[in-house]
């Protein structure tokens, strides 16, 4: 399957609303009509494995390889890109993942309209925007409120990854997250590791190791 043999399944901004069709989930935008869903649901998984959700999953590179290599978990990747949606779709059709949903939408909004209390395993986030602009630095997903939600998704001890290769954005992220008030770190100060190993590939991980930059991973866990 290539990418453009996915087509957008809505016309008109009227007809918009939450749809599953063949392994992607169309999240268009809120409204106050919308139910929570339980990914648990056999509709979309067909079992009851662990949930991890990957947020901002650009191409889906990292998240496909995951779902190869662990078919015991539910894997879902969020993407607010269509264009990036059908690169992740063409993965899962030519890699027959039916362990893995792409979720076309935005983040914050996804979580908060889609997902279930405590229903989320792990969630991680690879190479958000980093904004690296002060003025900009209010785009940033990691944010108190997108942090409040991952919070609520999570399972208990469960916990969520962040990795960055934006020093700024990393330490907004640690400062918010301890903030928090439910979350430790599992790595002791300065609470990341540099350059992790075995993490899995992606393309900016790609990029930015190949231009010499360091990546720092943080892993919070909820307690
Ligand atoms: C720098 S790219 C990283 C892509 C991928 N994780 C990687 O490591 O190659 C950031 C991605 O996040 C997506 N994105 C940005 N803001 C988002 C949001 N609020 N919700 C969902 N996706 C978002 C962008 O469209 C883009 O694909």
């Amino acid at each position: 399957m290539r990418p453009n043999q996915l087509v957008y399944p809505f016309e008109s901004e009227e007809e918009k609303s939450i749809k599953i069709e063949d392994r992607v989930l169309y999240f268009p935008a809120p409204n106050e009509n919308m139910t929570k869903f339980c990914f648990h649901d056999l509709e979309y998984f067909g079992n009851e494995n662990p949930i991890y959700v990957e947020y901002c999953s650009g191409n889906g590179g990292w998240i496909a390889e995951k779902a190869i290599q662990d078919k015991n978990i539910n894997w879902i990747g969020v993407e607010i890109k269509f264009k990036r949606i059908k690169k992740i779709w063409a993965k899962i059709k030519n890699y027959s993942l039916n362990n893995l949903i792409a979720l076309y939408g935005e983040a914050e909004k996804s979580t908060q309209f889609l997902f279930e209390e405590a229903s989320v395993s792990k969630a991680y986030i690879n190479f958000p925007d980093p904004w690296p602009k002060k003025r900009h630095a209010k785009n940033r997903l990691m944010q108190e409120n997108f942090i409040k939600e991952l919070y609520r998704i999570l399972k208990p001890a469960g916990s969520f990854t962040f990795v960055t290769d934006d020093e700024a954005y990393s330490d907004q992220t640690i400062e918010l997250s301890l903030a928090h008030g439910g979350f430790k770190s599992i790595y002791e100060k300065p609470f990341y590791l540099s350059n992790p190993e075995d993490y899995g590939a992606s393309f900016f991980d790609s990029l930015w190791r190949e231009k010499g930059k360091t990546i720092r991973l943080h892993t919070f866990q909820k307690i």
